[in-house]
């Protein structure tokens, strides 16, 4: 089985701690690029994806009849959309209105992630963010009373000045509503984002205890802890992520997406003009393509593995390039051995990038 990714890179505003390839200012560009999508799908055009998730950017800046263009591209070169197992709309709360909701359910988007990051106004701000708590409660209840059965909400924590209890504050006003997914993100502060260039540093202490109280409290509310920063209703654990986790294939149209089949990854221009003229002029929009092989391949199977909290069964390959760092790693108790499969220890939860950098090149052993 295949994903498919569909990325939309408009924002309203750029958001202050924001790296990812999504633009302000651009909406002109909206149509052309919705053009140049359904081009390139009908390059890629299969029948063998199961998970679709629409991301972004802000994929519900686009109005309804935009909307439509994007739907009609997916099934004419995909599948109907009612007919993945899994199909995921990315949203921020002031752009998902009631309209473009019972749009997107009407055609058989069966999941629904939005972008919270937090319930104070102040933070919210702060984060350069254009909606309040309040536009939130609605596009949630707005996706309630249109069905919506499989929602998650992001929140990050760690943000400048933010105390233990004011995070847990919306960690428990979030559990209160009981979304069947809540992803939660300790802050990265990205070089060339404002926040960088305000050298604001996050304390990293407080936001482990931050993150470890996550974990206690969504556990207690009956969530699974599946993946470093995801939590789930048993059952609501994203099919198209844990597909990326375990290596499979899968087709990312767009500026910037990444497509990763047969063994070779590549990605496309973060250029949103660039990425249409090129499609327009029926080259592709690669800048980058890579053929993993030996240790590097199995090196970041294993790093993506062990993102997921039941850890990964290791290959004999893995064990010829890794084995004397695994066993390191178990010796200090950042992994732990769980029947046939290793796994991140609780402490290893927490530091899983300095696990991580022993299976990325350059390699020690090498
Ligand atoms: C693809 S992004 C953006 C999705 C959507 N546009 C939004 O803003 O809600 C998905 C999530 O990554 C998280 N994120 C983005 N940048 C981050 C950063 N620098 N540190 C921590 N989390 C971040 C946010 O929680 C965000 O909702
Ligand atoms: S966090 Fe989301 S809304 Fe903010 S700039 Fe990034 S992609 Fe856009």
């Amino acid at each position: 089985m295949t994903g498919l990714y569909i990325h939309i890179p408009f924002c309203k505003q750029k958001c202050n701690y924001c790296d990812f390839a999504s633009f302000a200012g651009r909406d002109f560009l909206r149509d052309d690029y919705l053009a140049a999508l359904a081009q390139e799908a009908a390059r890629y055009a299969t029948d063998t994806c199961r998970t679709l998730y629409v991301g972004g950017g802000t994929p519900s800046v686009l109005t309804v009849s935009q909307l439509e263009k994007l739907v009609a591209l997916v099934e004419k070169n995909f599948l109907p959309i009612s007919a993945f197992s899994e199909s995921t709309f990315e949203a921020n709360p002031e752009s998902l209105t009631s309209e473009k909701i019972a749009f997107l359910t009407s055609f058989g988007f069966n999941r629904f992630s939005v972008g919270l990051q937090s319930f104070h106004d102040d933070e919210l701000k702060l984060l350069g963010r254009v909606h309040t708590s309040a536009d939130f409660l609605r596009a949630f209840e707005s996706l309630r009373k249109n069905g919506a059965k499989n929602i998650n909400v992001d929140l990050i924590a760690g943000l400048p000045g933010q105390s233990l209890e004011m995070f847990l504050q919306s960690l428990e006003k979030l559990i209160s509503l009981a979304p069947e997914h809540i992803s939660v993100y300790g802050l990265q502060i990205e070089e060339g984002t404002p926040f960088f260039e305000r050298g604001i540093v996050c304390d990293q202490l407080l936001m482990r205890r931050m993150l470890e109280e996550t974990r206690v409290r969504l556990q207690r509310a009956g969530y699974h802890h599946y993946e470093i920063s995801n939590f789930a209703r048993p059952g609501y654990e994203s099919q198209h992520n844990t597909h990326y986790w375990q290596y499979g294939q899968y087709i990312g149209l767009g500026s910037a997406a990444a497509s990763f089949m047969g063994g070779i990854r590549r990605q496309n221009t973060p250029d949103i003009c660039e990425y249409i003229r090129l499609i327009g002029e029926g080259k592709n929009a690669q800048i980058d393509a890579e053929e993993l092989s030996g240790q590097a391949r199995e090196g970041e199977k294993l790093v993506v593995g062990l993102r997921q909290l039941d850890g990964v069964e290791i290959s004999p390959l893995q064990k010829q390039f890794f084995g004397t760092e695994i066993e390191k790693h178990i010796h200090n108790g950042l992994l732990v051995r769980d029947g046939k499969k290793v796994k991140l220890s609780e402490e290893g939860l927490f530091v899983a990038n300095e696990v991580f950098c022993s299976f990325v090149a350059p390699f020690e052993n090498v």
